[in-house]
């Protein structure tokens, strides 16, 4: 009997999804191994939504942005049908049977590898690759995606220099990577910025406006600050601790209260990026612009390394469900793919170490880092 695997994209779209897909594909393939794609992720898979992967469906993907199975946020164990939130993994289950798969593959960030690992705990073969610009699952070096979002960036803010340096201004550019910081910091270092902001390092408006006030009375009167999209004040990140902890202490009815106040801070602080700009050029005397590059960080064609490490994962992937492997994320460990158990990956955020290289060398430079 041939064996037959599935495969879905979930979460946010990343450069280097094809990749993966044609490597996982071919290398199945070629050692007949049947293939199905679920499309738009996990709601594809509850909803019996297929597409057939036949070699021809696999050519020319390497080079293509985006996935062509489709993609959702959609969690199995809590999903919007119908009007209401429902538990889908039964139907997800019997879904599975009946395409009669071997294992599913699912290709996530962190969100994703937890979903997954709800589905092998109900009983399916599960396998996943790690995929998110952000270069947040933790048990992994790196993430496909990461290398293309920050050579986006590090051009953008290429780009941004010759204009705040004609015009004499600071510009902030807001760079994405969720609650961590390293695309700011990779593309923050690569591009030379002058000022990056991450979450994992509170910054301080006053030191901030110091670092731009001192390049101009130096003699450089613009300047490039690089702000990750979470990145937190350090007024803004004592008053989130504050209620952290309230929370943590509290009970009941009090518990949901300040959950929730902790949810309307958090929506309070959409925008930030732009009241800081403002504030730098109240604070500095320089005219002040914002630029945030949005998606278009996941958006086209992946780098060579992205291409590269897509290959290696989706093809040792298909290697490891040959050996018999299920309930691991092939994860990556300098020029190998190792195999980690899901249940070891769920819940480890990588976020960027204080004693970092990448942050070491930046102060060296003198990179402004808003302490
Ligand atoms: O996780 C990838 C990411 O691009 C984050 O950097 C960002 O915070 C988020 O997704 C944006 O999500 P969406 O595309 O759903 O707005």
């Amino acid at each position: 009997m041939r064996k037959r695997i599935g495969i879905l994209t979930a979460g946010g779209d990343s450069p280097g999804l094809n990749a993966a897909i044609r490597a996982i594909g071919k290398t199945a393939l070629a050692s007949g191994i049947d293939i199905i794609g679920f499309r738009d992720g996990f709601r594809g898979l509850a909803e019996d939504r297929t597409m057939p992967l036949v070699w021809d469906d696999l050519v020319s993907l390497l080079t293509l942005g985006g996935t062509i199975l489709g993609t959702s946020r959609d969690k199995p164990h809590k999903m919007l049908v119908d009007g209401e939130i429902r538990d889908m993994t039964g139907v997800i289950y019997k879904n599975y049977q009946r395409r009669k798969l071997d294992a599913l593959l699912c290709i996530g960030g962190g969100g994703t590898q937890k979903n997954a690992w709800k589905l092998a705990q109900a009983g399916m073969n599960i396998l996943t690759l790690p995929k998110t610009i952000d270069k947040d699952v933790g048990m992994t070096d790196v993430t496909f995606g990461f290398h293309t979002a920050m050579e986006i960036a590090t051009e953008a803010i290429d780009r941004l220099h010759s204009t705040a340096h004609s015009h004499h201004r600071i510009i902030v550019v807001e760079i994405m990577g969720h609650n961590a910081g390293w695309l700011a910091l990779g593309a923050g270092v690569a591009g030379g910025a002058d000022v990056i902001l991450i979450p994992e390092i509170p910054y301080d408006t006053e030191k901030v406006a110091e670092a731009i006030r001192w390049r101009k009375q130096a003699g450089r009167p613009f300047s490039i600050v690089a702000v990750a999209e979470g990145a937190i004040s350090r007024q803004d990140y004592a008053a989130l601790q504050e209620m952290k902890m309230r929370k943590h202490a509290a009970k009941g009815e009090e518990k949901k209260k300040i959950a929730e106040e902790i949810a309307l801070f958090e929506a309070s602080r959409q925008g930030n990026t732009q009241r800081l700009s403002q504030q730098l050029e109240a604070m500095t005397g320089l005219e002040a612009r914002l630029t945030i590059l949005g998606h278009l960080q996941r958006g086209g064609t992946p780098s060579a390394a992205d291409r590269l490490l897509a290959t290696r994962l989706g093809s040792a992937c298909v290697h490891y469900f040959e050996e018999g492997l299920a309930g691991f994320m092939i994860a990556v460990r300098g020029e190998g793919a190792e195999p980690i158990p899901l249940k070891d990956v769920v819940g480890k955020r990588s976020t960027v170490p204080l004693d970092h290289c990448w942050l070491n060398c930046a102060r060296r430079v003198k990179t402004c880092l808003g302490d």
